[in-house]
């Protein structure tokens, strides 16, 4: 899809999400999109109705660092409708990650969603590398919250920075909900229904897409 060196118009990318923080899963989706697309813009969403571990500024920051060796990627924030964000940008793709079916439900609507808003853009999946297939920024908020280790599943700045600030004892009280860490199973809003808490899909499953659809995200 690189089109700049056939003298066509460059396709630029859109990926949009929350990172907070950003994680193994997410680099491995950016280096896949540098690769494709000519230019790739991650674009942080400012979602002032959730109460992130990280600031905007410290996600971005995060990620540039992480992704300083990959001459086609820049990192923004935007407010607002991501197909509007996406057309003031020249975007006519958004890149999604899918990591498992239990992603496709919310990706799907989405999806959809945006084309309607803006015909123009398409939406692309791409698998990350499998050994990142289980993990999401809010579990690994929960691990490091409950005093586990993270390392290899995000970059050694993001580790520093979260358990600095999550973990038992860390810079300050943890700022992960309890709800989240402590939900028995079978409750909704458990962070690991992301994925099925029984682990093979199934009713696990369907309390992942729940807790999604409700706060809006995939975590
Ligand atoms: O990392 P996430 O939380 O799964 O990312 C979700 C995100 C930021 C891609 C999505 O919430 C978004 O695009 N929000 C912007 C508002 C919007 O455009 N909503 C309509 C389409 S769902």
């Amino acid at each position: 899809m690189k089109t700049h060196a056939r003298g066509a118009h460059p396709t630029i990318a859109v990926y949009p999400g929350t990172f907070d923080p950003v994680t193994n899963g997410h680099l491995d989706i950016i280096e896949r999109g540098s690769r494709i697309f000519d230019r790739v813009i991650v674009a942080i969403l400012e979602n002032p109705e959730k109460d992130p571990l990280l600031t905007v500024e410290e996600r971005k920051r995060l990620i540039e660092e992480a992704t300083r060796r990959l001459r086609n990627v820049e990192v923004e924030s935007f407010a607002g409708l991501l197909a509007d964000y996406a057309r003031s940008k020249g975007a006519r793709v958004v890149v999604r990650g899918l990591r498992a079916v239990s992603d496709f439900e919310y990706e799907f609507q989405m999806a959809l969603m945006n084309r309607r808003l803006n015909p123009e853009m398409e939406t692309v999946f791409m698998m990350p590398n499998e050994a990142y297939s289980y993990l999401s920024s809010r579990m690994v908020k929960e691990v490091v919250a409950l005093g586990g280790s993270v390392r290899g599943l995000v970059p050694a700045e993001v580790e520093r920075l979260i358990v600095a600030r999550a973990a038992p004892g860390g810079g300050r009280r943890s700022r992960v909900p309890a709800g989240i860490l402590t939900a028995p199973p079978g409750v909704e809003g458990s962070a690991v229904g992301a994925h099925g808490r029984d682990g093979r899909g199934g009713r696990g499953r369907a309390r992942g897409a729940a807790f999604r659809r409700r706060r809006g995200g995939r975590g």
